[in-house]
């Protein structure tokens, strides 16, 4: 590890304070420019006492824009502090975790996984666009059904098509053959750009797809394309479970990742993570953006300087080694959950690696669903599927009271059939 390390208290607060002092400070600095100001006063007292010990609460407080992009040209003077902060950040993720080239990325905090997948679409449809004078209806975003509706999302907004890619319906892996029935039929229909979607944990079972699945076809028949690994979910979890993963920039046909802090890391929401290969995002450059220094290479413009914190907070906190014993003990507990499963022959799908368990809906009956606040797969009479999230929260005693309910139902069950 090049950047993360476990820092203490007294220099996680020194750090921040050093990033505010860099920063305008609203209060006494005559900054008259900005359409922005600290937090109003009269809601958000920026004099209560236990703010001198929360960093993050009094960087919210103090209100910095970390606008635009900082990994790539110039940027806002102003905010320099909180930027620099951001940068650790994208660091620790794209080259500590991810095995990025260091200075070889860009990235940014956006406000959510949404967002994260969005932009890395939106920059491959212009990369198709401005390398190779490709039309609208000659790029397609490949994806598997299980993948997150920001796909679908991406594809509406930027007016190109997704072509969904069937699973197995137990395996969740996807349908090798009828990738290359559908990415030929596609090539039938003028299709020659192919913006490529694989999973690093799908937000209904967990699975994670093989990127080199969707390689080897894409590869057979020589087509252009770019691809794209959400790790919106699994991006805190799978590299750390997994240490043979190669699911990384060591892959060069990896171009960007989507990494979200605000769901395994337990960051506030806006904590979206952007990672791509230096030289695409100037695809997306919005040199219209003439009043921001740097001009803007994101889609949302303005976020909030006090996310970065957070997330910086979070992972100098932890530190590499206490951050692999947390996804340990979550995989642990996982496991738990999936024998006790297995004992009483209760179907279910769950990546090895991930702290997902998916279990068919026929063992659970709604009411089991609705006490334990199960998410269904579907909110409609034929759902097929109820997951269950092992986060930092669902401890041992809540499954073992959930496996007791089930293991009542399921003895229930077998004396009516007797
Ligand atoms: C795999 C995956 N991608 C993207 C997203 C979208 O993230 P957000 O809700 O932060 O926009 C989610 C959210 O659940 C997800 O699970």
């Amino acid at each position: 590890m090049k950047f993360w390390k476990k820092l203490k208290h007294e220099q996680l607060k020194a750090r921040i304070q050093e990033a505010l002092l860099e920063n305008v400070n609203f209060s006494n600095d005559a900054s008259l420019g900005y359409p922005a100001s600290k937090l109003d006063s009269k809601v958000f007292y920026d004099d209560a006492p236990f703010l001198k010990d929360a960093p993050t609460l009094q960087t919210y407080v103090a209100n910095p824009n970390n606008i635009g992009c900082h990994t790539f040209g110039t940027s806002e003077k102003a905010f320099s502090g909180t930027q620099k902060i951001e940068k650790e950040v994208l660091n620790v993720l794209a080259v500590d975790i991810f095995k990025s080239e260091e200075d070889n990325f860009d990235g940014y905090i956006a406000p959510g996984g949404t967002e994260a997948n969005i932009q890395a679409i939106w920059i491959f449809r212009n990369y198709f666009m401005n390398h190779f004078q490709a039309n609208l209806n000659e790029i397609a975003i490949i994806a598997s059904e299980d993948t997150h509706y920001s796909i679908p999302k991406a594809a509406n907004l930027l007016q190109i098509e997704w072509i969904k890619i069937p699973v197995d319906f137990n395996k969740r892996n996807i349908l090798i053959s009828q990738l290359d029935i559908l990415l030929t039929e596609a090539q039938s229909r003028n299709k020659k750009y192919f913006i490529v979607v694989s999973n690093l944990g799908t937000t209904m079972f967990g699975s994670v797809d093989n990127p080199e699945d969707y390689i080897q076809i894409l590869e057979k028949y020589k087509v252009n394309y770019k691809l794209h690994i959400d790790g919106a979910y699994g991006g805190f979890v799978y590299p750390f479970s997994n240490e043979n993963s190669l699911i990384n920039f060591t892959n060069p046909k990896i171009s960007s990742i989507t990494i979200d802090a605000h769901k395994m890391l337990q960051a506030p929401y806006g904590t979206g993570v952007f990672i791509c290969r230096k030289n695409l995002i100037k695809n997306v450059l919005t040199k219209e953006a003439e009043y921001v220094e740097g001009m803007d290479l994101t889609l949302c413009g303005s976020r909030s300087g006090a996310n970065a914190v957070a997330v910086w907070m979070i992972l100098f906190t932890y530190g590499p080694f206490s951050w692999f014993e947390k996804i340990s003990i979550l995989q642990m507990r996982t496991s738990f959950l999936c024998n006790e499963l297995d004992k009483l022959k209760i179907d279910y799908f769950r990546e090895p690696f991930m702290n997902i368990v998916t279990i068919k809906s026929k063992a659970i009956p709604n009411e089991l669903a609705e006490k334990y606040s199960l998410v269904p797969q579907q909110h409609t009479n034929d759902n097929k599927w109820f997951k269950i999230v092992l986060m930092d929260h669902v401890e041992i005693e809540d499954l073992t009271n959930f496996i007791e309910d089930l293991r009542i139902l399921y003895h229930e069950e077998k004396r009516l059939t007797n």
